[in-house]
C-alpha cells in the first residue's frame, strides 16, 4: 500500500511542477526479461520493440511492443518451433540456452540476433557458442520468424550495425576468461559470411567487457558496452570513434551507468541499449535486479528498466536507475496494442479456451502430447501427462527431465496464483501440484502425491531445492472429506521476505488451509527470473500420469520500487 500511494504522490507532484515531465516507473519490464534490446520503429505504426533473453525457457526470446514506452504487450516469440533449432534440446546446464538478443530493424525487415550456448562445453572450446540470426516482416506472428542463418563468432551478445555505406557490421563479447574485449567483423547477413575478426575496443578497464551495440551520430561512432559482470559490479560504459574499426576512446565519463557501490533497491544496472522516440529524444534500456539489501533476495531476478538519456556536448549522459524517474513526456498517443500486457492479472478457465495463453512457457521443450487442452470426456481442462523415463536424468537435460510443467514469469513482488486440480494418484511417486520455480536445481513445489507404503493415501506435499539452504519439507494426509472433489492449490508472495503455499477443497474456499511458508530467499535466479505454474511427475517411473487443471488465476498484488 505504501508503495502505490507514494506513486500516486509522486504522479501528482510531477504534473504540477512539470507539465511536459513524466514519471518513468521501473522496472518496464517486471520479472524474467533480461538483457533487453529495443527499438523504435515509426514505419510499423510508430512501435517500440524489445527483445529479452531466456536461457532454457520455451518459447524463447520474447518480443514486447508498446506505443508509449508504459503499457507493454507480449507479441511473439522469435523462437518458438522446436525445429527452428534443433541444437536447443541438447543436454546443457540452467545457465546455458539463449542468451543476450539485439533487436534491430531495416528495411521492413526485423533482425534478432542471439547466441545459442553449450553451458558445459569446455570454455576454451569456440563451439560452445553457436550465433545466429533470425529475421520477420510481421513481428506481431511467432511463426513468422524465420529459420536461423548461422555466424562464427567466438563468443556472444552480438549485435546489428548497419553504416551509412550499407555494409553491415557484426559485434560480440569474445569469452572474458579467454580474450576480454569487443570484437567486430563484417558480415553477409544473407549467408552469414563474416569477415575477419578485430577487437575494436577492450572497455574502460573494468572486468568483463561484454554487450556491445553501435550507434553513429554526428560523424562519431559510439559502442556501448556492459562491464564488471552481471552481479552487483554491473556497469554500462561508452567509447568513440571517428572509424567503425576503432580504436576506440574511453568517456572519461565512464562508467556511465551503474548502482554499483551504493544501497539501491535496483542493483546490478548495466547491458544497456538506446534509442531515439519519435521526437528525436534518446531513452535506454537496462538489466537491473531489485535486492533487498538486508536479505540480498532478489527472487525476480533480471528484469528491463528504463531511463531517459540526455547529450551533454559529445556524449550521452544516462539518468540514473531508480525505481521512479522524472522524464521526457512520454511519446504517441497511448494507442493499444492487442495481446497479453506483460504485467497483466489473468483468470483462465481451461474449458473456455482454444490454446495455451501466450505468455505460459516450460522449462526446455515438452515432449509432444504431454500438455493437451481437452474440452469432452473424463478428463477436462489442461491436462498435463508426465514423461515416462527409466532412467534419472542430469538437473540441465531440458528435454529430458521426469517432470512436465507449464509456467507462467512471477510478474509483481507481491501475487497470489492458484490452480484446481483433479488428481488421484494409484502409484507411488506419482505427484501434481503447483511450483514456484528458476531451474531444476531451484524451486518449491506444493503437490499432491502418493508415497511408497501407503499408496492408497494421497498427501499433500511441499518441498523443494535450492542452492541457497534446504526448504524445510511439510507433508500431510489429504483430508478425507476432500477427496471427492478438485483441490485448490494455491501460492502467495504475502510480503516483502515470504511467500506461502496453501491447499483446500475447491467447493468451500474457506478451509483453505497453509501448508508451508517459506523465505523468499531460497529463490535467487542467476541469469533468470522466477515463474509460477503447474506440474506433473511420476517420479522416473513408467506409470502413465496424467492431471488436468481446470482453472489458473494469477492475480498482482503490488510492486515494491523502493
Ligand atoms: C497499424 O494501425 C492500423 C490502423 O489502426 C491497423 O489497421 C494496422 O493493422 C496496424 N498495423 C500494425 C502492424 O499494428
Ligand atoms: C565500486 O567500488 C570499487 C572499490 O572502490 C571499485 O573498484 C569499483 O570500480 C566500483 N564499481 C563501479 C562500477 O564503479
Ligand atoms: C524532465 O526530464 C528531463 C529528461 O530526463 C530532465 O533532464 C529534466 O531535469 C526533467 N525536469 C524536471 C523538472 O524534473
Ligand atoms: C526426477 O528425477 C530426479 C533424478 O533423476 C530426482 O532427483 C527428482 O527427485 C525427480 N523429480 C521428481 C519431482 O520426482
Ligand atoms: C538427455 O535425455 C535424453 C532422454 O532421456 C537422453 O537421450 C540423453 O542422452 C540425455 N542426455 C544426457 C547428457 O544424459
Ligand atoms: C522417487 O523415487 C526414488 C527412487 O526410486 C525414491 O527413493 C523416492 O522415495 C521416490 N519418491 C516418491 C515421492 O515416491
Ligand atoms: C495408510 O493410510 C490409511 C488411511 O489414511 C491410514 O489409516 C493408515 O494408518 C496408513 N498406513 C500407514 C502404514 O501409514
Ligand atoms: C513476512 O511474514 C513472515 C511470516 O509471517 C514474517 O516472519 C516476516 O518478518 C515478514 N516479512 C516482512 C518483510 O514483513
Amino acid at each position: 500500500m505504501k508503495t502505490l500511494l507514494s506513486t500516486a504522490l509522486a504522479i501528482s507532484y510531477v504534473s504540477l511542477t512539470a507539465a511536459q515531465n513524466s514519471t518513468i516507473l521501473n522496472p518496464m519490464l517486471p520479472g524474467f526479461y533480461p538483457d533487453p534490446s529495443c527499438i523504435y520503429v515509426p514505419e510499423q505504426n510508430k512501435t517500440y520493440f524489445c527483445a529479452s533473453s531466456t536461457f532454457l525457457t520455451f518459447p524463447g526470446i520474447p518480443i514486447t511492443a508498446s506505443k508509449d514506452l508504459q503499457s507493454w504487450t507480449l507479441i511473439s516469440h522469435a523462437f518458438s518451433r522446436p525445429e527452428q533449432l534443433p541444437e536447443f534440446a541438447a543436454p546443457n546446464i540452467p545457465t546455458g540456452g539463449l542468451w543476450a538478443p539485439t533487436l534491430r530493424y531495416k528495411d521492413g525487415v526485423f533482425y534478432m540476433v542471439t547466441t545459442h550456448v553449450y553451458g558445459d562445453a569446455p570454455e576454451e572450446d569456440t563451439s560452445r557458442w553457436v550465433n545466429f540470426i533470425l529475421t520477420t516482416t510481421d513481428p506481431y506472428c511467432s511463426r513468422c520468424w524465420s529459420d536461423p542463418v548461422y555466424f562464427t563468432a567466438d563468443g556472444y551478445d552480438p549485435s546489428l550495425f548497419w553504416d551509412d555505406d550499407g555494409q553491415v557490421y557484426v559485434t560480440w563479447a569474445p569469452y572474458w576468461r579467454i580474450d576480454p574485449g569487443i570484437a567486430q567483423a563484417t558480415i553477409n547477413l544473407e549467408t552469414g559470411e563474416v569477415g575477419p575478426r578485430k577487437v575494436v575496443w577492450g572497455g574502460s578497464g573494468n572486468r568483463v567487457p561484454e554487450g556491445p551495440h553501435t550507434y553513429k551520430k554526428d560523424g562519431w561512432y559510439y559502442l556501448l558496452i556492459a562491464e564488471g559482470g552481471t552481479g552487483e559490479g554491473h556497469s554500462v560504459t561508452i567509447g568513440r570513434s571517428k572509424s567503425i574499426n576503432g580504436p576506440y576512446e574511453s568517456n572519461p565519463a565512464n562508467p556511465v551507468l551503474t548502482n554499483a557501490n551504493t544501497t539501491e533497491y535496483f542493483q546490478a544496472v548495466g547491458h544497456a541499449d538506446l534509442f531515439q522516440d519519435e521526437r528525436g529524444r534518446w531513452w535506454g534500456v537496462a538489466l537491473s535486479r531489485r535486492t533487498d539489501r538486508a536479505t540480498k533476495a532478489s527472487p525476480m531476478g533480471r528484469e528491463s528498466v528504463l531511463y531517459p538519456v540526455t547529450w551533454e556536448g559529445e556524449w550521452p549522459v544516462l539518468q540514473p536507475v531508480r525505481g521512479e524517474i522524472s522524464s521526457w513526456e512520454f511519446p504517441g498517443d497511448g494507442g493499444e496494442i492487442p495481446g497479453l500486457l506483460v504485467d497483466a492479472s489473468e483468470d483462465v478457465d481451461f474449458s473456455e479456451v482454444e490454446e495455451v495463453p501466450g505468455n505460459f512457457v516450460s522449462y526446455g521443450v515438452s515432449a509432444d502430447g504431454s500438455v493437451q487442452l481437452k474440452s469432452d470426456g473424463e478428463k477436462r481442462g489442461l491436462c498435463l501427462v508426465a514423461p515416462v523415463t527409466s532412467l534419472p536424468v542430469p538437473a540441465g537435460n531440458a528435454t529430458a527431465q521426469n517432470v512436465t510443467r507449464l509456467l507462467r514469469r512471477q510478474s509483481h513482488s507481491l501475487f497470489t496464483y492458484s490452480v484446481d486440480v483433479d488428481f488421484a494418484p494409484t502409484k507411488p511417486g506419482q505427484e501434481a501440484g503447483v511450483t514456484m520455480f528458476i531451474d531444476p536445481d531451484n524451486h518449491l513445489d506444493l503437490g499432491i502425491v502418493s508415497l511408497s507404503g501407503n499408496v492408497s493415501t494421497p498427501y499433500l506435499r511441499f518441498q523443494g531445492q535450492s542452492d541457497s539452504d534446504t526448504p524445510e519439507k511439510a507433508l500431510v494426509e489429504l483430508p478425507v472429506e476432500w477427496r471427492d472433489g478438485s483441490i485448490r492449490l494455491e501460492i502467495k508472495a504475502f510480503n516483502a521476505s515470504h511467500v506461502s503455499f496453501s491447499a483446500g477443497p475447491t467447493k468451500y474456499e474457506s478451509r483453505i488451509k497453509t501448508i508451508a511458508v517459506a523465505p523468499v530467499t531460497l529463490l535467487q535466479p542467476q541469469f533468470t527470473g522466477t515463474a509460477v505454474g503447474v506440474y506433473v511427475t511420476a517420479n522416473v517411473s513408467r506409470s502413465s500420469t496424467e492431471a488436468c487443471f481446470t482453472t489458473w488465476k494469477y492475480q498482482g498484488d503490488g510492486q515494491f520500487r523502493s
